[in-house]
């Protein structure tokens, strides 16, 4: 099933850093929820490329807006106006129910969350952030200070000192962290890395009166929740909250790098020009791709297949070692009543792509959001057959 001795394994190995752990095998080309590796083995993929395969992999209409746009122009930089960028943006703003709302386009997620906490800092005059014990917001300085899980900013220094954090899912630890020093409070709708945690129900609401009332902004990091993985349009519809900046990327243009943030209108217009910028966020080929993917999961609604597969997984995964099915719509984490990389070898091995956690004992799933009935039971009878 794997090529363990293929050339371009060692070549990689060879010239690229040694920063990740990776799957045993050198992926050649990808169709729908399926990936081919060099040596013609096919994956059932249910670890979706890390969230970004929202619409399963090279997805026609993206991959033809992409070549399309280009050919015509493939890059041109924020001082000239353009079309596609515009309706991105538009997309964007309307899957996500937000009239009036405005987008700051950037590369990737970590930027995203540096861009909605810097606009926090400028439209409320503040310093401070709080975010979430246990949360990932990215490798960047400002995302990594407010990343909340310690062992991915051991060995940094000079974070910045104007970040704290707060147990995730608690109220009261909220009371106590947001003062009137607080610009803004970050964290994932659903802390995902960590291992697929959900807050008590309620938390996110009360936080959301709780920031309007001390005057600090509420930014959402739906890197990993956002564009319908959750069953619902967004964490706002889902959870009923209005936050005042919410950060996008993964899936947001089918795998072309792209983040965004996005910007309630009272909020956009303390924005100036010079506050913001990125050379490539924006660009046309990323905007071309982002737009596609935005209508294919609006027109398809999308999110409803999430929400049916989700229902469908907790319904047919009924197996004495998971203990507990944590999460939402296509962002869910088996937990086990073990560690999770053997199983997660296993499932492997019979051909099916899944993730891990912070919490060792997790398996992430994060599909696409088109998977089908039968690929969630190819997925099950391999957990079987590993468990
Ligand atoms: C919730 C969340 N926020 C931010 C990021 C960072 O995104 P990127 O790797 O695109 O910078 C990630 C990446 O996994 C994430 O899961």
């Amino acid at each position: 099933m794997t090529t363990a001795l293929s050339t371009w394994m060692a070549e990689e190995d060879r010239f690229l850093l040694p920063t990740y752990e990776k799957f045993p095998f050198v992926l050649e080309r990808g169709e729908g929820s399926y990936v081919w590796d060099d040596a013609g083995a096919r994956y059932l993929d249910f670890y979706g490329g890390h969230a970004v395969a929202i619409l399963g992999h090279s997805p026609a209409r993206v991959a033809a807006a992409v070549a399309d746009q280009a050919k015509r122009l493939m890059f041109y930089s924020n001082l000239a106006y353009s079309k596609v960028r515009a309706e991105a943006a538009r997309a964007l703003i309307e899957l996500n129910g937000q009239a009036g709302a405005q987008v700051f386009f950037c590369n990737s997620g970590a930027e995203a969350n540096e861009n909605a906490m810097r606009i926090a800092r400028t439209a409320t005059g503040r310093p401070g952030i709080v975010a979430t014990e246990g949360s990932f917001h990215g490798r960047t300085a400002g995302a990594l200070a407010a990343t909340g899980a310690a062992k991915y900013r051991k060995g940094v220094r000079g974070l910045a000192a104007d970040t704290t954090h707060m147990p995730f899912g608690d109220i009261d630890a909220a009371k106590s962290a947001i003062t009137d020093q607080t610009a803004g409070v970050i964290l994932e709708p659903i802390q995902s890395v960590a291992g697929v945690l959900e807050a008590p129900y309620g938390y996110l609401r009360e936080l959301d009166a709780l920031c309007r009332a001390r005057g600090a902004l509420l930014i959402v990091d739906e890197v990993q929740t956002g564009l319908g993985r959750l069953g619902a349009r967004s964490a706002a519809e889902l959870y009923g909250i209005r936050p005042q900046l919410s950060a996008f990327a993964k899936g947001l243009a089918s795998g072309i790098p792209c983040g965004a943030v996005l910007v309630s209108a009272d909020i956009a217009s303390k924005v100036k020009p010079g506050g913001l910028g990125s050379t490539f966020g924006g660009g046309p080929v990323a905007c071309a791709a982002a737009l596609a993917t935005l209508e294919e999961i609006s027109s398809r609604k999308l999110w409803e297949n999430a929400a049916a597969m989700e229902a469908l997984i907790r319904g047919t995964f009924t197996f004495p070692a998971i203990r507990e099915i944590r999460g939402k719509g296509l962002l869910l984490g088996l937990v086990l009543d073990k560690p999770s990389k053997p199983v997660r070898d296993g499932i492997l091995s019979r051909g099916v792509l899944v993730g891990g956690a912070d919490d060792p004992n997790v398996i992430r799933l994060l599909p696409p959001l088109t998977i089908t009935a039968d690929e969630v039971a190819v997925l099950r009878e391999a957990l079987r057959a590993s468990l």
